[in-house]
């Protein structure tokens, strides 16, 4: 069914695990991710951007989310508007059938932050929409980091309660060192492991646990949460792509973070390269193919087999639906 979050965060928090949100864009990959958590019994977060929203146009995302509810009786799913930039973007999506918003202010000052997010947690409470916000900011936090300066960046516990009480957000997305996209770590800032792999500066897990401790029992969100598997970099590179140094973070740690107050982990960037990776191959050993439905086809299963690794290995969530 198509529910709210707050049931599911309540026990992933109880539990010591992570709900997946994954992004959602077109038909094959709504598919690709519910088919993994439905086989899986994982519930699950389908979350929409303002971009996916011109790309694809409202209706037809939600009509896709309701048809993957229909097709997969046995787990709970949200559909949930990923970075709403404004009050009226989250109140179309409020009123467009989405069970739960994000309200990202986090680029504002404190105080504007604070206001925008309690307008769009009173219309969506009115509205029985959930809703998320943001304390602290992810970009940037690649061009700053070998300044001191950069420590801004990260989420500041001591103003946590604050948000959290003024605003009556659901839950609270923070800023630990992740970034967006498949770029989220420079070389210069990385060291290299036996293997000569890249090894990222570790997430600010102190300032996670500071904050956790301020906030008890409140779930917390990561974004930009992709691994940005090896695996796939390779098949894009190897293929005809140019991603050098595309560096994620690593699995072990969004394991732990899914341990800890952590009930969201936000995962997109990683299903866009095993889409690309997978099509790119296909394209290069057929050349002579030119039906959408058979290079669509391996992604997609692609896309599924990526969505169950994580909920199996590292979200945890699998058999909790
Ligand atoms: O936070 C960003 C998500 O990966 C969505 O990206 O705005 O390109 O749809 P997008
Ligand atoms: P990634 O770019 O790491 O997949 O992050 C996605 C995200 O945070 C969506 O809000
Ligand atoms: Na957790
Ligand atoms: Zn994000």
């Amino acid at each position: 069914p198509l529910v709210t979050s707050t049931e599911m965060f309540k026990k992933a928090y109880d539990g010591g695990y992570a709900i997946g949100a994954f992004n959602v864009n077109n038909m094959e990959i709504v598919q690709g991710i519910t088919e993994a958590c439905q086989e899986e019994h994982a519930p699950v977060i389908l979350q929409v951007s303002k971009g996916a929203r011109a790309y694809a146009n409202h209706t037809y995302l939600v009509k896709l989310v309701e048809a993957a509810v229909e097709c997969c009786p046995d787990i709970p799913i949200v559909l949930h508007l990923d970075h709403g930039p404004d009050f009226e973007t989250c109140k179309s999506c409020i009123d467009g059938g989405f069970t739960s918003v994000m309200i990202d202010a986090s680029g504002k000052p404190f105080a504007e932050n604070i206001e925008i997010t309690k307008k769009v947690v009173e219309y969506a409470h009115d509205h029985g929409v959930v809703v998320e916000a943001e304390l602290g900011t992810l970009a940037g936090i690649e061009d700053e980091v070998k300044v001191a300066a950069h420590e801004a960046s990260y989420t500041r516990p001591e103003e946590v309660e604050e948000f959290v009480s003024k605003t009556g957000c659901d839950s609270l997305a923070i800023a630990i060192g992740t970034s967006h996209g498949a770029y989220k770590f420079k070389p210069e800032q990385c060291t290299r492991n036996e293997k000569g792999i890249l090894v990222p500066p570790p997430l600010r897990f102190d300032v996670l646990e500071e904050v956790s401790k301020r906030l008890p029992g409140f779930p917390i969100v990561l974004h930009g949460s992709s691994s940005v598997p090896q695996e796939y970099v390779k098949m894009v590179n190897e293929f005809g792509g140019q991603m050098p140094n595309a560096i994620g973070v690593p699995e072990e740690q969004l394991r732990q973070a899914a341990k800890l107050s952590v009930c969201k982990i936000n995962i997109d960037s990683d299903l866009r390269l095993a889409m690309t990776g997978t099509i790119r191959k296909f394209m290069a050993e057929h050349p002579d193919k030119f039906d959408p439905r058979e290079y669509l086809k391996p992604a997609r299963a692609n896309i599924k087999e990526l969505v169950r690794h994580k909920l199996v290995d590292v979200l945890g969530c699998a058999g909790k639906a």
